[in-house]
């Protein structure tokens, strides 16, 4: 069932779980069918999405990117000493040499390197390039977060220490809740003495907030918009573009940031047989971020086996290095 070999390239091992990764069509059928209507923010990451994501993360208004990798660089050598030595870090969402190489680098006796990634292509090329850039051990583990996964032992020396890294805010798409499991089956996966760092994004003035995600140039916008032509591509939908706008605000209850596609008029979408009809001003929500206070944050991770050792912000307040310790 599981495969456990080195194939490909120069990596320790590539573990191929299998991970369900949705149907795109199912999906969009059974979220255009609710009351509310919805499509998971993980259909936007076709070719197109991921190139106009990449565009996101360089906007002045989307500080989320830089202010991330200024305070984990500015940090550093007091993450890596908290973490210890002979640890081996294991990525939720298959990185960049760039999200990892500080992190590497600065660790004492850093024992390997693992990417864990839905997308078996995308994984396959990032986690060639990190083993080529990266004085480690590389290994690779196709799998979907929100299932159960189990590491394999072997392809390098035993670590110390497993460090679980989770940059970019990404918890943030997660409800609550949905956060509280995921950290739940992470505890299992690193298990004993592991340590979990995570990048989070912190609650600010709402104008702040809602230019990082309807920014001037319009790029979130093609972003958000791509899902429907990632429809019209892909499931042959028919609709009218020009029918629905990109509309993101700050939910101040829900304390976080809702992206939806916003019916200008009455419209349809139809997709075969299919037909969905939009009243004006109907919307699909395709997206949350959720932003925390260190106080729910702490609140959350009450809730789960972890424990908070340490805290590091940006000196604006507006981000989060979190360090957690499994006990
Ligand atoms: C990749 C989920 C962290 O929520 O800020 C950026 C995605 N959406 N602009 C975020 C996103 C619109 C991003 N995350």
């Amino acid at each position: 069932m599981t495969d456990l070999k080195a194939p490909y390239g120069a990596l320790a091992y590539f573990l191929d779980l299998h991970p369900d990764v949705g149907d795109f069509k199912t999906d969009v059928l059974t979220g255009l069918a609710q009351p509310q209507k919805s499509i998971s923010p993980k259909y936007f990451y076709d070719e197109c999405g991921s190139k106009l994501f990449d565009k996101i993360t360089a906007l002045k208004e989307y500080y989320p990117t830089r202010t991330e990798k200024t305070l984990l660089l500015s940090s550093a050598d007091e993450i890596t000493a908290a973490i210890g030595a002979r640890s081996a870090i294991f990525e939720y969402g298959s990185g960049s040499s760039e999200k990892v190489e500080w992190l590497v680098r600065g660790l004492e006796d850093p024992v390997a390197y693992v990417a864990m990634d839905i997308s078996k292509d995308h994984l396959i090329d990032s986690a060639t390039a990190l083993a080529d850039a990266l004085p480690v051990p590389v290994a690779a583990i196709c799998a979907d977060f929100h299932a159960p996964v189990t590491l394999p032992q072997g392809g390098f020396p035993q670590p110390k220490q497993w460090l679980g890294y989770f940059p970019g805010s990404t918890i943030g798409n997660m409800l609550p809740e949905t956060a509280v499991q995921f950290l739940d089956r992470a505890s299992q996966t690193l298990g004993r003495n592991a340590k979990f760092l995570i990048g989070v994004d912190l609650e600010k003035d709402k104008l702040v907030l809602e230019a990082a995600y309807d920014d001037t140039s319009g790029v979130t916008a093609a972003f958000n918009l791509n899902l429907l032509q990632r429809m019209r591509r892909e499931l042959d939908a028919v609709l009218t573009l020009e029918d629905f706008e990109h509309f993101a605000f700050y939910n101040q209850k829900k304390c976080r940031i809702e992206m939806h596609l916003r019916a200008m008029r009455p419209t349809t979408v139809a997709i075969g047989e299919q037909k969905f009809v939009f009243l004006e001003g109907e919307t699909i929500h395709t997206e949350n971020s959720h932003k925390y206070s260190i106080d729910r944050l702490r609140d959350l991770i009450e809730q789960t086996p972890w424990r908070l050792n340490h805290v590091w912000t940006d000196p604006k307040n507006w981000y989060a290095a979190c360090l957690l310790s499994n006990n």
